[in-house]
């Protein structure tokens, strides 16, 4: 991790999303989805990270948090699109195991190319995850300063 990022607000967390995105480029193109691990304790900022980088990516709808679904899937419309047109967003808080992904169709998610995944509590399912995930670590300070690490 090369880049640490402090913030205080939900507008530092758009402009660390948008940095965080433009570092994708050197991923791209390739032969499977990309995997974006985002590592962190309840409510230090994984989703709201999600939701900042997707509204960067021009995604028209709402991104809400996948816990309850557990994936949310949306359409990229700015941003990497020649490569990459699909957002997918995995809460696996409530996993036990990497097999219970399978059920969400992982093995095919992973195969195409098309597809960006990013994943709140992959520790849950660290077996499912590609060696080539993309790192985002987050922690919340007792001043509720955040810290954001990729
Ligand atoms: N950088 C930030 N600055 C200020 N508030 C933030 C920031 N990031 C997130 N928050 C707020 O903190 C709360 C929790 O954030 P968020 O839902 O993103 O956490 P999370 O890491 O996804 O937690 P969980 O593990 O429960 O899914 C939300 O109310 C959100 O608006
Ligand atoms: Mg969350």
């Amino acid at each position: 991790m090369s880049h640490i990022y402090k913030s205080k607000s939900l507008a530092d967390s758009d402009t660390i999303a948008k940095a965080f995105a433009d570092t994708l480029h050197c991923h791209f193109p390739r032969r499977r989805a990309l995997v974006v691990a985002l590592r962190g304790e309840l409510g230090a900022g994984k989703t709201a990270f999600v939701k900042n980088v997707a509204r960067y990516w021009g995604v028209a709808d709402e991104v809400i948090s996948p816990t309850f679904i557990i994936e949310r899937i949306y359409r990229i419309h700015t941003g990497f699109t020649q490569y990459c047109t699909q957002l997918i967003h995995i809460d696996a808080y409530r996993l036990a195991s990497a097999k219970e992904l399978i059920p969400l169709d992982w093995e095919r998610t992973l195969r195409d190319p098309r597809n960006i995944v990013f994943i709140e509590w992959p520790e849950h399912v660290a077996d499912a995850l590609p060696d080539d995930t993309v790192q985002v670590s987050f922690s919340l300070g007792d001043d509720g300063v955040r810290t954001v690490a990729f």
